[in-house]
């Protein structure tokens, strides 16, 4: 199956209007039917393109065939510039499969390599990819941000701009994923209001001028999800995540695709708890999982709306 029949777009021309226009598309990640109804509906309440992304492990969690299945149940439409991703391919084999699955975009995430891997193996899955017009990121440089407890490796590897033109020139790769600050989990930053480095996004765009960035790691961890949260049983003490206004000054220079998953991991069980500490008779799945639908869309309308910056930005609508 291509993706065109499933209605779905690759990200070259969101990410060519997107940098014009001072926007950027967020990749949301799902892991069930809730999450990717919940990010659809939020796309189509603010008439927003967006990318839905799922993980090798989302993957594996839902099953290919269940997973294609609710695609096609989404009915989308080519109108309304929906791209499906997959996040974070660790293999060739990883990337082919979603290519010949339906996925209209996908990253090669060979990160931890040498840099002359990297390349290798990102030529490959771009070779691949181009022969169907599906989109290739790949990531150069080591996402993890500062230094803190949660950050695994005690350094951070901050993208170098000129190793990434040559990494961009030899691959052919359609963006780029770089670390200037961000991390993943909901434990990003060891004072809070650490500043990401503008100065790396700066000199990237001087050598890759307009060529299009992503910010992997970006969610908010808003303290409304973990106040909500460790008020009803839960215990995640310390928590933070990127400002909203660093998110927003990033858009409006090279950044056109930004990479959100634990706001709404926050949200989703920021409803459950709270449902369930004010609900102690429920038994009724429909119910709270429900509640944590609304909680994942309300999440994502406003990350379109507020950090995105993407709403009412479909194309010849
Ligand atoms: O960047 C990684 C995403 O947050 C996906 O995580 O492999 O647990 O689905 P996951
Ligand atoms: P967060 O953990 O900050 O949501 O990042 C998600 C991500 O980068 C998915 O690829
Ligand atoms: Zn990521």
């Amino acid at each position: 199956m291509r993706y065109k029949k499933l209605g779905l777009v690759n990200t070259r021309d969101m990410f060519a209007d997107a940098n014009a226009h001072d926007y950027a598309i967020g990749a949301f990640n799902f892991y069930n039917m809730e999450t990717l109804t919940a990010i659809l509906a939020a796309a189509r309440a603010t008439h927003s393109p967006v990318i839905l992304a799922i993980s090798e492990s989302a993957i594996d969690y839902i099953g290919y065939e269940m997973l294609m299945a609710m695609i096609r149940g989404a009915n989308i439409k080519q109108n309304e510039q929906i791209a499906l991703h997959l996040d974070h391919g660790h293999s060739y084999e990883s990337c082919a499969r979603a290519i010949d699955m339906g996925f209209s975009s996908v990253m090669i995430d060979a990160s931890n390599m040498s840099f002359e891997k990297n390349i290798e193996l990102t030529k490959r899955v771009v070779k691949y990819a181009h022969r169907y017009n599906v989109s290739v990121e790949a990531e150069l440089g080591a996402i993890a941000g500062f230094e803190d407890k949660n950050t695994h490796s005690s350094k951070s590897i901050f993208t170098d701009p000129v190793m990434a033109s040559e990494f961009v020139a030899q691959t052919r790769i359609d963006s780029l994923a770089v670390a200037i600050g961000t991390s993943h989990g909901a434990y990003k930053r060891k004072y809070g209001h650490e500043k990401l480095r503008f100065d790396i996004l700066s000199e990237i765009d001087n050598l890759l001028p307009g060529f299009p960035i992503v910010l992997h790691g970006a969610s908010t961890v808003p303290g409304k999800f973990i106040r909500t949260i460790n008020n009803n049983g839960g215990d995640i003490n310390g928590a933070n995540g990127i400002p909203p206004v660093q998110l927003r000054h990033a858009v409006k220079m090279n950044v056109c695709k930004i990479n959100q998953d634990t706001d709404n991991r926050l949200a989703f069980t920021a409803a459950l708890r709270k449902n369930f500490t004010q609900h102690p008779d429920t038994v009724n799945p429909r119910e709270y999982l429900g509640m944590a639908k609304t909680a994942v869309y309300e999440n994502t309308v406003n990350a379109i709306i507020n950090i995105m910056n993407s709403a009412n930005k479909l194309r010849h609508c």
